[in-house]
């Protein structure tokens, strides 16, 4: 059976995804019930290649490895020949002969690719700067907790149309929900990105209108990784897209706030936003261990039926 990636939501199906946020759900309970018993990836190990910064994700990928029995591999450019200039291609066939998945942080989504080409064993995505796929299994194992199903329903990104937003579009294909993006001029998402999802996906340029009665509000940072150079601009453009629990209450009265983190206070948060009740950006921060655990297993060992 030829291996399986995950660099976008694109690389599984629907009912795939559908049985990866249930499958989340069932992991992180059995968690909270019998603690880290279940450990499928005993002498298993995951490769992590950080080209950037990561809190959330390190600890979740290296946690769920842990919890599971297996074992993860840090890896920074720094330290590897990556970093001297070994071609991507060489370090995906040497890793695959001596570990069973592949993690990567990077900028470049065709190095992803071209990575994902020459590997042998799954290749993850964890963040690039186009995508970042495994935020929003973790983002909608959230929603599914909080209000169960997500199809039909409406979910709003306001600010910029960065890796974020793109995983969004894609996952309102894949969820089948509505979405609304809300981004100044000049900050659209990919028009390619956005075309393919069809009238699922609206653009509009007042949050006010973009918010109301709507079941799920989302944002993320104004300059991501790479654009800190940016900021000072950016904070000038994106004035007046700032989520504050006023914006909030234009939606509908079980809404919820999400934000992947880390969360600029006072950019594109309020200072006091994630305090409200609405927002449940904790639980989706500690999601990404159980959506991992769940598409870590799904890429190796196939869907568990019990
Ligand atoms: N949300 C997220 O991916 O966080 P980190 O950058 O801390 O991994
Ligand atoms: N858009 C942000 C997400 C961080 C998790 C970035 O790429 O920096």
């Amino acid at each position: 059976m030829a291996t399986r990636h995950f660099l976008t939501l694109l690389d599984l199906s629907s009912d795939e995804l559908a049985y990866l946020i249930q499958r989340a759900i069932t992991i992180k309970n059995g968690l909270k019930t019998h603690g880290p018993t279940y450990t499928p990836f005993s002498n298993r190990t995951l490769a992590m290649i950080f080209e950037k910064s990561s809190t959330r994700t390190r600890v979740s990928f290296e946690t769920a490895m842990a919890q599971f029995g297996g074992h993860a591999l840090f890896l920074s450019p720094r330290d590897t020949q990556l970093g001297r200039g070994e071609p991507i291609g060489d370090t995906a066939r040497v890793l695959s002969e001596m570990v069973d998945a592949v993690m990567i942080r990077t900028f470049s989504h065709d190095d992803l690719h071209a990575f994902a080409t020459a590997s042998e064993v799954p290749v993850i995505n964890a963040l690039t700067d186009d995508y970042h796929p495994c935020q929003l299994l973790a983002d909608v194992m959230t929603w599914a907790e909080r209000h169960g199903n997500i199809r039909g329903r409406t979910a709003v990104w306001i600010g910029d149309g960065n890796n974020m937003c793109h995983s969004w579009i894609n996952a309102a294909r894949q969820f089948d929900f509505n979405l609304r993006i809300c981004c100044p001029e000049g900050y659209d998402p990919d028009s390619a990105i956005t075309a393919a999802a069809g009238d699922r996906v609206t653009i509009l340029r007042d949050p006010q209108a973009a918010v109301d009665g709507a079941d799920l509000v989302t944002t993320d940072v104004w300059a991501s990784m790479g654009q800190e150079e940016e900021q000072a601009r950016r904070e000038t453009d994106f004035k007046g897209f700032q989520v504050t629990e006023a914006l909030l209450d234009r939606a509908s009265n079980d809404a919820i706030f999400l934000h992947c983190l880390p969360a600029h206070r006072g950019e594109e948060i309020s200072e006091t936003l994630l305090d409200d009740p609405r927002a449940v950006v904790w639980q989706e921060a500690g999601n990404r261990l159980h959506a991992q655990k769940a598409l870590l297993e799904f890429l190796l060992l196939g869907r568990i039926e019990h």
